[in-house]
C-alpha cells in the first residue's frame, strides 16, 4: 500500500510508547505503576469521556461509566448523527443502532433499527443483562424497551426534519416535491449526504477491566430498515478483557464485511500497539474495497470514511482513519482532550 502515510504511522506510534505509566513513590517499597483509568471516544465524544472518567473515578463498572457517557450525546439534539436529533431514514423515520460489550463477563448486547428511544444503548445493556438474545431489531426492540419501562417518544427534531425535507426536494427535478424558492440550507444538506456519524465509547478502569459502547443514527436518509456495523459485534465493537476494546464510526457496510474491531483486538493480540492495529486493519479494508470498484476515487484509493478507537489492557490508546484529519477524544486520567488520529492515506489539499 504504496500510500500508507508511514512517517504519520511511526510519528503517532512513537508518541503511544511516550505516554508510560505513572510511578508512585513510596520510602518502603520499590516503586510500581500506578493502574491506568483511561476513556476514550470519537470526536464527538468529549463529554463523554469526561462523564465516563467521573464515573470510573468513583469506582463504577466501566459499562455504566461508557453508557452515561453517550447517554449524554444520543440525549443531544444538536448531535445528527446519535439519538435523538439524529438524521432519518428516506421516510423521515429515526432509526437507532447501538451495542455494549462488557469484558469482565464477556457478555454483550445491541439493538438495531430501534425508533422511539433516545438511549439505544440503555436498551443494549438491557438486551444483555434481561433477555436471552444479543440482538433485538425494530418492532422487537421497541417492544422489550417499552416492557422495560421505557417512553415511546418522537426523536425527529425540527432541525432534522427541515435537513430531511430539504433532501428529499432536492433529490430530482422530476419529481413533485420543490425546495423553497429562497434557501440556503441546500448546502448544508449536501454535507448530510453519505453521512455516517456515531459514537463509540471504550473505558478500562482500576482493576484493568474493559468495556465499550457504540451508538448511531446510521447512514442519513438509509433505506429504512438499513443496519450498520454499530449495533454489530465484531463489526462497530469488539472487546477481549485478556487484551482489548476496539470500536469503529464511518462507513458501516465497509466495516461490516470486515468484522473490523474484531480484527483491531486481533492485532493487538498479536503484540501491535492500538493505533498499529487500527491502521492495519484500515489497510486490509482498503484492500478489499477494490471489489467494489464503485467505492474506489479516480486513484484508486477508497472513497470513504471509516474510524478506528482502540484501548488495550495496558491502558495505551490509539485511533486511526481512513483519511487524514480525523481527531478522537481521550481522557487518560489527567486531561480530557482531542487528540489527533493517524490516518492510512493524506487527503489531498
Ligand atoms: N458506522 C455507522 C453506520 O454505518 O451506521
Amino acid at each position: 500500500m504504496s500510500k500508507l502515510s508511514r512517517r504519520n504511522f511511526m510519528k503517532t506510534g512513537l508518541a503511544i510508547g511516550a505516554s508510560s505509566f505513572i510511578f508512585k513513590a513510596s520510602p518502603l517499597l520499590p516503586a510500581q505503576p500506578e493502574k491506568k483509568i483511561i476513556a476514550i471516544a470519537s470526536s464527538n465524544g468529549l463529554k463523554a469521556t469526561e462523564r465516563a472518567m467521573e464515573l470510573l473515578r468513583q469506582g463504577a463498572d466501566p459499562l455504566d461509566a461508557v453508557i452515561a457517557g453517550v447517554n449524554l450525546v444520543e440525549e443531544d439534539p444538536e448531535d445528527t448523527s446519535v439519538g435523538y436529533g439524529g438524521l432519518p431514514n428516506e421516510e423521515g423515520e429515526v432509526e437507532l443502532d447501538a451495542s455494549v460489550m462488557h469484558g469482565p463477563t464477556h457478555n454483550a448486547g445491541a439493538v438495531a433499527a430501534l425508533r422511539g428511544i433516545k438511549t439505544p444503548s440503555k436498551v443494549a445493556k438491557l438486551v444483555m443483562e434481561r433477555c436471552d438474545h444479543a440482538l433485538l431489531v425494530g418492532e422487537g426492540a421497541l417492544k422489550f424497551a417499552k416492557a422495560h419501562g421505557f417512553k415511546e417518544e418522537n426523536l425527529l427534531t425540527e432541525r432534522a426534519r427541515e435537513i430531511w425535507l430539504r433532501w428529499k426536494e432536492t433529490l430530482s427535478e422530476r419529481d413533485n416535491w420543490f425546495p423553497p424558492k429562497s434557501e440556503k440550507l441546500p448546502a448544508e444538506v449536501k454535507s448530510f449526504v453519505d453521512a455516517y456519524g456515531t459514537i463509540n465509547c471504550l473505558a478500562l478502569d482500576s482493576q484493568g477491566n474493559l468495556a465499550g459502547v457504540t451508538t448511531t443514527s446510521g447512514l442519513a436518509f438509509k433505506l429504512p430498515g438499513r443496519v450498520g456495523d454499530s449495533p454489530i459485534i465484531g463489526a462497530g465493537l469488539y472487546v477481549d478483557n485478556d487484551i482489548g476494546a476496539a470500536g469503529s464510526t464511518g462507513r458501516g457496510e465497509a466495516n461490516l464485511l470486515n468484522c473490523g474491531s474484531f480484527q483491531v483486538v486481533n492485532f493487538m493480540a498479536q503484540g501491535y500497539s492500538p493505533e498499529e492495529a487500527c491502521l492495519r486493519t484500515l489497510q486490509k479494508i482498503a484492500e478489499k474495497t477494490k471489489y467494489q470498484p464503485h467505492l474506489l476515487d479516480k486513484d484508486g484509493l477508497p472513497r470513504f470514511g471509516l474510524n478506528f478507537y482502540a484501548l488495550n489492557k495496558k491502558g495505551e490508546f490509539g485511533a486511526a482513519s481512513m483519511w487524514s484529519g480525523a481527531y478522537y477524544a481521550v481522557h487518560d486520567g489527567r486531561e480530557n482532550k482531542l487528540r489527533e488520529a493517524a490516518y492510512l492515506f493524506k487527503r489531498k489539499k
